[in-house]
């Protein structure tokens, strides 16, 4: 640890900049690619349904609980467990999300790669005069293909790594303070565009018409893995983040707030793209492949399509950038931490094997289609061991932890900053995170990995 001085952590400047950089982390890929493409599968509006409830009763209280412990041990994943637990096993969990973020970093960073394209796409007007099948043949072109998806992964994850060299304050938060409040602008748009589409309201249907009997077995996990995924909770994200928070700041006015800017800028993402997907004619369960169909066809049916296609396609890029710094951040934190490795240095040897992962999963869409494990490719295996698997895993450790192991005294002095803030809910909040979401997790996991039937 030669070159690790606790004395000297970086951390966040302002209140609004830990809102961004967390709301940064949250918002991505997974509200505007993942979310609607899911939901499209799982019979839209029942399926959202548990979504948000997962998001209130389960979400919320295992965000607080990771800010809790970051903000306390002042450090990493990894080394919050091991400060707060001293001569015990639990740092285990804090290695599970070292582990989850390769996991999640390798498959964003393929996605990410495709938006790098279809900004370039928007650029060059290659959407203007196709029909719905021309912009089918043409995403599926491109990503089966090898050197274009790989070259957009490789240059996206130098910018990660760029961004998250420059430091917490100076790299993070800034980008985030100007990123974030521009992308909700522009998803704003794109949703007045796409209600007053000819044929919306059938999309609209779809989103909030609940139809329980579309609804399989699998949906509910996928419903809590999505919750997870989306609100970056289960890995220690925001255990990381929560160590550069201040003293000062009310976490839970925090957590709340950045789970409901997640929350609704998923909906919102969900409203520009249905009423397309009807319009046009896409069946909603295209899996993957969804926004980079519809989209394009959106914009070029819209006044200022070009223009609007390039912005859309650079804040989708943007909000995938705010996200996979934070995935980074999990693991150069613990480089330099644990390890004492420089930041630079650390971020670096992150980043590319990283990268040699990833290679691997945008190559499951070509050349390594063939490889199958459980019927999944490789990018659907890396997905879905992250998302229904690694982080509803870590979540149960994270809450039980903070409930079993450091108690209520602790948890009250952290959450109300030393008695600066009420604490009316406490006990509600505890109770939740001893019990019901540990069970509940529990249960939703067991029955869709198919251990338990009911
Ligand atoms: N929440 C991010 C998104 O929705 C993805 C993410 C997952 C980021 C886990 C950090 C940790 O795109």
């Amino acid at each position: 640890m030669a070159n690790f001085d606790p004395s000297k952590r970086d951390s966040f400047g302002t209140k609004f900049g830990v809102i961004a950089a967390a709301a940064g982390s949250a918002v991505g890929l997974g509200n505007i690619w993942r979310f609607p493409y899911i939901a499209g599968e799982n019979g839209g509006g029942a399926f959202i349904l548990i979504y948000l409830l997962f998001i209130i009763a389960i979400g919320i209280p295992v965000m607080l609980s990771e800010f809790t412990i970051g903000r306390r041990a002042q450090r990493n994943a990894f080394g919050s467990f091991k400060k707060l637990a001293p001569n015990t096993y639990w740092y285990l969990i804090g290695l599970m999300g070292v582990v989850a973020a390769f996991v999640i970093l390798s498959f964003y960073s393929t996605v990410a790669g495709w938006t790098l394209e279809y900004i370039y796409l928007s650029i060059t007007n290659a959407f203007a005069d196709k029909s719905p099948d021309q912009l089918t043949t043409m995403f599926e072109s491109f990503k089966s293909g090898t050197f274009r998806p790989i070259m957009w992964q490789l240059i996206f994850m130098i910018l990660t790594a760029w961004i998250v060299i420059a430091g917490v304050k100076k790299g993070i938060e800034k980008y985030a303070k100007i990123l974030m409040p521009i992308l909700l602008l522009l998803i704003i748009i794109m949703d007045i565009r796409a209600v007053t589409l000819a044929g919306a309201s059938e999309g609209l249907e779809f989103l909030f018409k609940p139809d329980f009997s579309k609804l399989d077995t699998n949906s509910v996990l996928e419903a809590l893995g999505q919750a997870f995924f989306s609100l970056s909770i289960g890995m220690g994200t925001l255990i990381t983040y929560g160590s550069y928070i201040n003293k000062k700041q009310n976490l839970t006015t925090t957590a709340i707030n950045v789970s409901a800017a997640d929350t609704i800028i998923a909906i919102l993402a969900g409203i520009a793209i249905f009423p397309a997907v009807f319009a046009f004619g896409i069946e909603p369960n295209a899996g993957p492949d969804l926004i980079f169909r519809t989209l394009p066809n959106i914009f070029q049916q819209m006044p200022g399509g070009y223009f609007f296609s390039l912005i859309f396609f650079i804040l989708l890029g943007v909000a995938a950038l705010t996200s996979s710094i934070s995935v980074l951040e999990v693991v150069v934190a613990y480089f330099v931490e644990e390890l004492g490795i420089l930041r630079k240095r650390a971020t670096i040897i992150a980043a590319v094997s990283i990268t040699a992962l990833g290679v691997l999963s945008t190559m499951s869409w070509g050349t390594f289609g063939e490889v199958r494990i459980f019927n999944f490719n490789i990018f659907e295996l890396l997905d879905f061991t992250a998302s229904s698997v690694l982080l509803p895993i870590g979540g149960v450790f994270i809450v039980v932890f903070l409930g079993w192991y450091l108690g209520k005294n602790y948890i009250k002095d952290e959450i109300s900053s030393s008695g600066l803030y009420k604490t009316k809910l406490i006990n509600l909040f505890i109770l939740i995170i001893k019990f019901l979401a540990p069970i509940a997790i529990a249960l939703v996991f067991l029955h869709g990995i198919g251990l338990l039937k009911f």
